[in-house]
């Protein structure tokens, strides 16, 4: 028998058109994966028209990308070009039936963010949130129907990476949550459902990772000797090319939040906010190889 709450592919709701709210890196990628995998229209919103034109000339070069390495053919290619759109106007989103965000990882945004779309959309449509580590039942606490919300939250680089982490807040209904489960699935993810929890389940641990990584340089670690320290685990990159992967100011807000929900079992780290400021911690060639650890960084710590 399935469990109380438990997902249930019967009562997933088709998605038929998505939108993503933000067109940054991350929206931008995730925005390419709906349009492959699910091959439906999807339309891109942000503050204003050239974040909007970026995100949309990012998917294009994308397909073009995919086109050049032969995953897609060339009328493929267009198909999926013309099911992307961008609009800075909430009210195409009134037939979208899954709108899922990337904006900034501050809670008040996002909280705005979807009290805004909420008026447009319809009673049924699904919505959920791609943070890193914030509260999503805070998320939605200005929605009129919470119980659509759902955390959706995918790692980088979204091509890549196998899995997304479905959070079902304390509101989630089973309806959200089916729908979130079979949409992981359409979107070829490995979908694991978490608590609503700071970090859920991957960057609680990853905090402990880059943050341990972080303090270590803090407190008069030269970076290279972290990085070398940390070859043996065998993972495919150093905690600071993760850092730098992930973005420096998203790193720097991850532990920001871990710290402030257990300050006694994170730490937090003023040089990685200087450090997102200089926007890197490498060095690197022009095919973007790393050479070392940049000297303005390395001044920095
Ligand atoms: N963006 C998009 N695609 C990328 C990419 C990027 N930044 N970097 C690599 N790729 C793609 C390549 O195009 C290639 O695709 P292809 O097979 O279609 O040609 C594929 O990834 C493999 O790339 P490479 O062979 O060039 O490189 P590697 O074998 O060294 O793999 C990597 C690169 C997949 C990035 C690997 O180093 C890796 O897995 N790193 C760890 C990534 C990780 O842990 N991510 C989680 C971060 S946490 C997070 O995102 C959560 C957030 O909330 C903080």
């Amino acid at each position: 028998k399935r469990p109380a709450g438990a997902p249930d592919k019967a009562l997933a709701r088709p998605v038929t058109k998505v939108g993503v709210i933000g067109a940054g890196l991350m929206a931008s990628q995730f925005a390419l994966l709906f349009v492959r995998r699910l091959k439906v229209p999807v339309i891109i919103t942000d503050l204003d028209q050239a974040r909007v034109d970026k995100g949309v000339e990012y998917i294009h070069n994308e397909i073009d990308t995919l086109l050049g390495k032969k995953r897609i053919s060339p009328d493929e290619a267009n198909r999926l070009k013309a099911l992307v759109t961008g609009t800075t106007d909430k009210a195409e989103f009134a037939d979208c039936d899954w709108v899922i965000e990337a904006v900034f990882e501050e809670l008040e945004v996002k909280q705005q963010v979807f009290a805004d779309v909420e008026k447009y959309i319809s009673e049924t449509a699904v919505l959920a949130t791609n943070t890193s580590s914030l509260s999503v039942e805070q998320i939605g606490a200005k929605l009129d129907h919470p119980e659509r919300l759902v955390g959706f939250h995918f790692f980088n680089p979204v091509a890549v990476m196998p899995l997304v982490e479905v959070v079902k807040a304390p509101s989630t209904d089973v309806a959200t949550l089916s729908t979130a489960m079979v949409t992981a699935a359409g979107l070829y993810k490995n979908a694991v459902i978490t608590t609503d929890t700071p970090g859920f389940v991957v960057n609680r641990i990853l905090a402990k990772v880059l943050g341990e990584a972080m303090h270590a340089v803090d407190t008069g670690t030269p970076f290279e000797v972290v990085e070398e320290s940390t070859k043996p685990f065998g993972l495919p990159m150093t905690p600071f090319q993760l850092l730098e992967l992930v973005g420096l100011k998203v790193g720097a807000h991850v532990l920001d939040t871990h710290h402030a929900a257990f300050p006694d079992r994170f730490f937090e780290s003023q040089n990685l906010h200087k450090l997102a400021e200089l926007g890197h911690i490498f060095e690197r060639d022009s095919k973007g190889k790393v050479k070392g650890i940049d000297k303005k960084a390395r001044d920095i710590v």
